[in-house]
């Protein structure tokens, strides 16, 4: 017999897509921490802890390219699909679900 685990989680109203500029992101406080919400120039949603996995610089104030961003502080580039960041170098910053429902905003905080 084979055992599922089933991640439970809480669905949050974070705004509306229109608060989240394109290639641009937005800032939630969770009691998870900060977490910032990207948007794409395609209108795809992505959500990362907002620390750089190299020294925790905000990845929110960084410049969105295609489904990347590059940190402000040394230039690491994280992938916003998984939060790892692209060799040579190595790290990765938490992932989180987001998804629309309509034009609300819902973040899947993992509880
Ligand atoms: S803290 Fe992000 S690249 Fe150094």
């Amino acid at each position: 017999m084979k055992a599922e685990i089933e991640m439970a989680m809480n669905w949050i109203q974070v705004g509306k897509l229109e608060d989240i500029p394109r290639q641009g992101s937005r800032v939630v406080n969770t009691i998870k921490g900060e977490i910032a919400l990207f948007r794409s120039v395609d209108d795809q949603l992505f959500a990362l802890n907002n620390r750089c996995p190299h020294k925790g610089g905000p990845l929110s104030q960084g410049i969105v390219h295609g489904r990347r961003v590059t940190c402000p502080l040394h230039n690491w580039v994280i992938e916003l699909e998984t939060g790892n960041a692209v060799a040579p170098d190595v790290g990765c910053a938490h992932q989180h679900e987001v998804k629309l429902e309509g034009s609300m905003v819902l973040l899947g905080i993992e509880i």
